[in-house]
């Protein structure tokens, strides 16, 4: 039978406050803690700091029933601490391709002095194996409850636009631990979410760190795999999305993750890559993980690969031509512009001289402060209006939904870059477009 918890969550960024939204909404009596004040007040008010979809309903349901509330007080969040998530960040650093743990530590150094009665300590930041171990001793070391206060690690997997979802009902829960109890104690934490009978994954601390790492690292090069076959399609004439088709018809091989276009970006994968890279080094294999900078250079040859496409559209002169993007953000349902191709080669084509219009649905405000440079539309028609070139960079659903023959009498030339292959090319070139899609032959025009 479920027994509710007192559940802490320490650091109440994209994993930390739904994850806080996500144990309250399964009956836990919940405090989410975060050093930000601006950004408890506004979890307190029911109100995230980014989009993401159906996260708002949740926090302002969670909240009304009382058992939720934020705070910045480590002491307050000490004292409701039976049960302590750590979903701090594990930004890459300033100076290196390593994960920066200084919020890691920080939370861990600020909170360990306040345990006093036991705990059980449960890491879901993305870090660098051996980094659980650290927390662990540190724990013992500093915490008046002593070895009374244990801890596991329970990376997390979810989605940005599908972070609700993944957290309540994930494709699998993993969790490392020294002693099995733990694990034991963490699965009647979850219990209404195990419920539903997704596999419940119990490993050692490194191997949980790893899982993590392995998964972000076989998604990345699953996507560069395909955009590396989109770089060998068109320069043979093939078509990587019928390639894509064909291949992931094989179950072994599978076609999701297989979407070639301007590449993955986003707050993980980039820098989750490179972090992994970085500790392999440390830990003298880094042998094992030198395939991964290719995976990151092909990434970012996709940047370049679509700069290059859109002045061939352009005739090879993007000074002065007005250049219409769609999409900022580094995916759709989300105003995450943190390493996002779609803006990055916006920038690019602004700084090379083009006349760049961008639109995005959620992501402006961020793009705004974040890329200056190029203009930022909030109506994609003004977007439009009089482009010479149309760059489809970020698959929102409200773009799939234009009418491209609408869109033709908008723009000054009817030529389309289409970057992420979600749109339906035959419809645009029904409608006299010139399209040029990643990976794919020119049609139209
Ligand atoms: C990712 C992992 O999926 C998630 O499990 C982990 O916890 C965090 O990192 P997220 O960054 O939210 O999640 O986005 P995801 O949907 O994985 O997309 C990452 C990037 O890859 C996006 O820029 C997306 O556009 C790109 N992508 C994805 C492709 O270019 N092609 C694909 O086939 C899939």
């Amino acid at each position: 039978e479920f027994v509710p918890r007192r559940v802490t969550v320490v650091g109440c960024g994209y994993l930390g406050a739904v994850h806080a939204a996500a144990m309250a909404e399964i009956g836990h009596d919940v405090v989410g803690f975060d050093v930000d004040e601006a950004k408890v007040a506004l979890l307190n008010t029911g109100h995230t700091p980014f989009y993401e979809p159906g996260l708002d309903d949740l926090l302002e349901r969670t909240l009304a029933t009382g058992r939720l509330r934020f705070t910045t007080s480590y002491q307050e969040a000490a004292d409701n601490g039976d049960v302590i998530f750590l979903c701090v960040g594990t930004p890459q650093r300033k100076d290196s391709n390593a994960a920066d743990l200084v919020y890691v530590r920080s939370a861990v150094e600020n909170l360990a002095p306040l345990l006093t009665e036991p705990a059980l300590v449960l890491g879901k930041s993305t870090v660098p194996v051996g980094t659980a171990e650290w927390v662990r001793d540190t724990l013992r070391e500093l915490a008046p409850a002593g070895d009374a206060v244990r801890l596991a690690w329970n990376p997390e997997f979810l989605r940005e636009g599908f972070a609700v979802k993944d957290t309540l009902s994930p494709d699998r829960l993993v969790v490392g631990v020294d002693d099995p109890a733990d694990a034991a104690e963490l699965a009647t934490v979850y219990g209404p979410i195990l419920e539903q009978g997704m596999p419940w994954v119990v490993v050692d601390l490194a191997t949980a760190q790893l899982v993590k790492n392995a998964a972000n690292a076989f998604l990345a090069t699953k996507i560069s795999f395909i955009n590396a076959m989109a770089e060998l399609c068109e320069a043979t004439g093939a078509d990587v999305v019928a390639l894509a088709d064909a291949i992931g018809h094989d179950a072994r091989i599978g076609r999701r993750f297989l979407q070639a276009g301007v590449g993955f970006g986003g707050g993980c994968l980039p820098k989750d890559l490179r972090g992994f890279m970085a500790r392999a080094e440390e830990l003298g294999v880094d042998q094992a993980l030198a395939f991964l900078s290719e995976v990151d250079s092909i990434n970012l040859r996709r940047r370049k690969r679509a700069v290059d496409v859109a002045t061939e559209l352009l005739d090879g002169d993007v000074t002065g031509k007005r250049i219409a993007v769609l999409g900022a953000a580094f995916k759709p349902d989300s105003d995450d512009i943190r390493d996002s191709p779609a803006l990055d080669v916006a920038g690019t084509l602004h700084e090379m001289g083009a006349d760049v219009r961008v639109h995005d649905p959620k992501a402006l405000d961020n793009a705004r402060r974040t890329r200056p440079g190029p203009q930022y539309c909030d109506d994609v028609r003004e977007a439009l209006a009089g482009a010479d070139v149309v760059l489809h960079l970020t698959e929102w659903r409200e773009y799939r939904e234009l009418d491209p023959a609408e869109i033709g009498a908008l723009v000054a030339g009817k030529k389309l870059l289409e970057g992420r292959n979600a749109l339906d090319v035959d419809r645009w070139v029904a409608a006299g477009w010139d399209v040029k899609a990643l990976g794919r032959p020119r049609v139209g025009g």
